[in-house]
């Protein structure tokens, strides 16, 4: 029996292959398949992630929120939530967190592990800004993680929260209502994940899929960290 060449399976398929040789940064690559994903309309949110926190007794949980913004020269993903739910309490006693992205119809998972902190108010309220009003009437009204009775209960917190906003609600009539000003909570804002290790995956013909994994130090700084430089290698599926 012939042996089959050792290249059977690139020559054979046409696959998605990583870059050889790796480049020094996994970012570019990253922001190139999440811009795909986009591109490619195949889901309504191509930015959800799966965030996992861990609680002070090492409970590990997770839940999907959306990525809204990438630094790639800093390599730091951006999240915004409530500061007072529980993914944000497990933050606070340990800032340290793994995210997953997960795009099934071209075939590739992206997965980061980071230290956690705040974003910067500015950042927070420029986002916040740019909301739709529901969505930002929604973030002052929800105790988010907090139980409550039902359903009736949080709709009249909403409609309370409208009436104590004072909101200007003719405005939805006129327009959608982006130009209703309603302030960013104090206890609402951005988390920012800079990233100590990335690995990219991509789908490999008869499950000999292609990884490979970037780790780096950070260093702490008066406004966050400053990342050193990425070490890179290419891992077995
Ligand atoms: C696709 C998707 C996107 C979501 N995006 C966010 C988000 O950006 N921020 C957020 O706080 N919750 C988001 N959620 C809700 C969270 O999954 C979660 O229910 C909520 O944040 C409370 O989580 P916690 O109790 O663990 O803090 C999203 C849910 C889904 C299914």
């Amino acid at each position: 029996m012939t042996q089959p060449a050792a290249g059977f399976f690139d020559e054979t398929y046409d696959a998605e292959h990583l870059p050889d040789p790796l480049p020094s940064s996994p970012f570019p690559k990253f922001i190139e398949w999440f811009e795909e994903a986009r591109e490619a309309k195949q889901v309504p949110n191509p930015n959800a992630m799966c965030l996992s926190t861990v609680s002070a007794d090492g409970q590990a949980s997770s839940r999907m929120v959306l990525c809204k913004e990438i630094f790639a020269d800093d390599g730091v993903v951006v999240f915004y939530t409530n500061y007072d739910s529980r993914k944000a309490n497990e933050l606070a006693g340990n800032p340290r967190c793994a995210l997953l992205f997960h795009w099934d119809h071209p075939g590739r998972q992206v997965r980061i592990e980071g230290r956690v902190t705040k974003a910067p108010s500015a950042l927070s309220d420029a986002y916040f800004a740019s909301r739709r009003w529901e969505s930002r009437l929604g973030a002052h009204a929800s105790e988010q993680s907090k139980p409550i009775g039902s359903r009736a209960e949080l709709l009249e917190k909403v409609m309370m929260k409208a009436v104590e906003l004072d909101l200007d609600l003719s405005k939805v009539l006129d327009g959608d209502g982006r130009d209703i000003e309603i302030p960013r909570p104090a206890n609402w804002g951005g988390y920012m994940v800079h990233a100590t290790g990335v690995e990219l995956w991509c789908d490999g013909v008869g499950r000999v899929h292609e990884r490979a994994r970037w780790d780096r130090e950070l260093t702490e700084t008066t406004d966050g960290f400053e990342g050193g430089p990425w070490r890179v290698s290419r891992l077995q599926p």
